[in-house]
């Protein structure tokens, strides 16, 4: 089959950050109407290629072409004329400005020198329309969930002369309805012509909605293929130059000792009359759609949120944590859902991983470098996190590799309990892999964990037992026959097993 004109050529690029070769030989090539998706380890320079694209980064090296002819993209607004739109891996949406406002930003039409306001709501509206998204235009972006951010971004990038979309990994945070819509949206857009490149590290996606697939390993494009003509096995191999064992299966650890107990737990924040109970070397598992109260429930039991009904329980003994610190004093950890939560990105990587651990690293108040260093070290080899020192600033990491790292500052000390809110997005196939056998090596020393994730086949595999929300509520309880997929996702739908 012979290919259209490609509408961008990238050739040899190269890109260099201090002592990090970020890309040694960037090469793409798409086409209009195509989904391209871009594939790589963490840190193998995705997100640097399309920086490239956007005028965000110059190359060192390397050519550029847009419709056959060399181009140069020195600035954003290069990148905005060509018509091309990026929505990056760190979501840019305002928290004290409206859905409106936010979705109009920067392109605000006046009357008699105000911002026509009646017309920004109209625009607004007509954005998410196009995505087939209902959101209130009034609220403040701040208050909504990080899919729903997600979704306002996505909108704003669609207004103007489309030509070439790039998202990098868009469904970080969606869940399974939220991507099927999405997937809606782009198949239209390919419809219209419009090229895009699609970053993500769910295989599954990638199959299900792009053309093609290039992939990067170690800044260097390892080559070109047809989804319809490759396997999940062949991208993993040119991906990490190694197989992966597929059986995620893991022993049961889970003892009868109750180690927290919740009853009746209701919350502002939407949860209501939540009851249920956490064994020793359990993994629970956490399911629900957008909106079903999953990242409220890790909240609240982890005292982010306030409490306004019912009773919590660590190991008999009734608890009401008013703040974090509470909750790690009783021995619970949190990997919350947003990692920048948890992320200080002017500081070590090093640091970034022993602040869960005080009592690993100081005593009397003074740092004991000796054994922080080593426990630095261990888990960024454990975690494959791929940085040029533990001492480099967590902002000169890959997006993948510094959630890692906030992932793997709970791992690096024995929690009792630990509540992890979708510790994988965003985080390469080989790591993920090695983070499941991490949580399921916890277990045997009586870890307890709370694991709520947007992936089904993930949280089937590991999960002992399965909590499913619906509205706030609990559906249901799944464990042994009856945790199955079709019944998680039946309660999960329909709030019912009826
Ligand atoms: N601004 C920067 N300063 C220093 N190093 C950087 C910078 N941006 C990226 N790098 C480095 O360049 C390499 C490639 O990073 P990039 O963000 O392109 O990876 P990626 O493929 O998008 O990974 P991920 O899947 O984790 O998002 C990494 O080693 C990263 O640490
Ligand atoms: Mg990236």
């Amino acid at each position: 089959m012979s290919e259209p004109e490609p509408l961008l050529t990238m050739a040899g690029m190269t890109k260099r950050f201090g002592g990090v070769q970020a890309l040694r030989d960037g090469t793409l090539e798409v086409v209009p109407g195509e989904v391209h998706a871009l594939l790589g380890e963490n840190g193998a320079g995705k997100s640097t290629l399309v920086k490239i694209l956007s005028g965000a980064h110059r190359p060192d090296g390397g050519e550029l072409r847009w419709a056959g002819e060399p181009i140069t993209i020195a600035a954003l607004s290069d990148a905005a004329r060509l018509g091309i739109r990026v929505i990056y891996q760190q979501l840019n949406v305002i928290g004290h400005l409206t859905v409106a406002q936010n979705l109009t930003l920067g392109r605000e039409r006046t009357r008699f020198g105000l911002v026509d306001l009646a017309e920004t709501r109209q625009r607004a509206a007509a954005a998410l329309e196009r995505l087939g998204v209902r959101l209130d235009l009034d609220r403040h972006a701040g208050d909504l969930r990080i899919a729903e951010r997600q979704l306002i971004e996505i909108a704003r990038s669609l207004t103007g002369e489309v030509r070439l979309l790039v998202m990098d990994e868009p469904t970080a945070s969606l869940g399974e309805r939220e991507v099927e819509r999405l997937f809606a949206v782009i198949r239209g857009l390919r419809e219209q012509g419009i090229a895009i490149i699609y970053i993500s590290h769910k295989l599954n996606e990638v199959f299900a909605i792009a053309d093609r697939v290039t992939v990067l390993r170690d800044g260097q494009t390892v080559g070109t293929v047809r989804t319809g003509q490759t396997s999940e096995d062949e991208l993993i191999g040119m991906m990490v130059g190694r197989s992966l064992g597929h059986d995620l299966t893991r022993e049961s650890h889970a003892g009868d000792q109750v180690v927290l107990e919740v009853a009746g737990l209701s919350t502002g924040t939407g949860l209501r009359d939540v009851t249920f109970q956490l064994h020793t070397g359990e993994v629970l598992g956490v399911y629900g759609l957008l909106g079903s109260g999953r990242t409220e429930l890790a909240r609240a039991l982890f005292g982010a949120d306030a409490i306004a009904a019912g009773t919590v329980k660590v190991r008999g003994a009734e608890v009401a944590f008013r703040s974090p610190a509470e909750a790690m004093r009783h021995g619970l950890g949190f990997v919350p859902e947003e990692r920048a939560q948890g992320a200080f990105s002017l500081l070590s990587v090093r640091e970034n991983l022993s602040v869960a651990s005080p009592e690993l690293i100081s005593r009397h108040g003074w740092l004991r470098p000796a054994l922080e260093r080593p426990l630095a070290r261990r888990m960024v080899e454990t975690l494959r996190v791929r940085t040029a020192s533990i001492e480099e600033p967590l902002a000169r990491l890959s997006g993948g590799n510094q959630q890692k790292v906030i992932v793997g500052r709970w791992l690096a000390r024995e929690t009792p309990i630990l509540i992890l809110d979708d510790p994988t997005s965003g985080i390469d196939v080989g790591a993920k892999d090695e983070l499941y056998r991490l949580i399921g090596a916890m277990t045997t020393t009586g870890t307890s964990v709370i694991l709520s994730s947007s992936e089904l086949p993930e949280l089937l595999a590991l999960a002992d037992r399965m909590l499913v929300l619906h509205q706030g509520r609990v559906a249901g309880i799944l464990a042994g026959n009856e945790l199955t997929q079709h019944n998680v996702l039946r309660l999960a739908v329909q709030g019912t097993n009826g």
